[in-house]
């Protein structure tokens, strides 16, 4: 009984998207899947202490490449876009943690590689926008679009991290 109230409360807990509790999605490109660079990109996010809270290797539909993209449709590159993400398996993810969505998006670098900093996954992976790598949303809003689109509820694991009193 103990157990229920304390999965409930835990669930209710984590499932608000605010402060510690705020959620990202991360997508590892097809070309960084090629280029053997899972493990580097999932260290990144772990030592800087977010919380994994889901983890997939999808080949992703045409609906849902689309969808994921839907406000870039206008866009010169769409359909050189859409066609990367066709290339090959990504690995979608969802980060959890206090400021994750602005801090990841800062931890990518700039949309071009030639603009992100070295440090930043851009910044030391890739070399053309059109492969850069990774995918991070860019707004509380977005990731929550963003985290339904990809992932169904019962995907986003809930557990205690032993480690988090050492991180906040
Ligand atoms: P993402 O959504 O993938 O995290 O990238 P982002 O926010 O930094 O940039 P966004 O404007 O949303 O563009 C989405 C992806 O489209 C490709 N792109 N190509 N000029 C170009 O050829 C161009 N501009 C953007 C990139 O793969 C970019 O990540
Ligand atoms: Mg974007």
């Amino acid at each position: 009984m103990i157990c229920f109230f304390l999965s409930l409360f835990s669930q209710v807990f984590q499932s608000g998207w605010t402060g510690v509790n705020e959620r990202t999605f991360i997508a590892i490109k097809p070309d960084a899947v090629q280029r053997k660079l899972v493990g580097e990109i999932v260290q990144r996010f772990e030592r800087k202490g977010f919380k994994l809270v889901a983890l997939k290797l999808v080949q992703a539909s045409e609906d849902l490449r689309m969808d994921h993209y839907w406000d870039l449709r206008n866009k010169p590159f769409f359909s050189g876009l859409i066609h990367y993400m066709r290339s090959g398996p990504v690995v979608a993810m969802v980060w959890q943690g206090l400021n994750v969505v602005k801090t990841a998006r800062t931890m990518l670098g700039e949309t071009n590689p030639a603009e992100s900093l070295p440090g930043t996954i851009r910044g030391d992976y890739c070399v053309d926008v059109g492969r850069n790598v990774i995918h991070g949303s860019d707004s509380v809003p977005s990731a929550q679009k963003e985290i339904s689109l990809w992932f169904k509820p019962h995907e986003l694991q809930l557990w205690e991290r032993n480690s988090t009193p050492w991180i906040y």
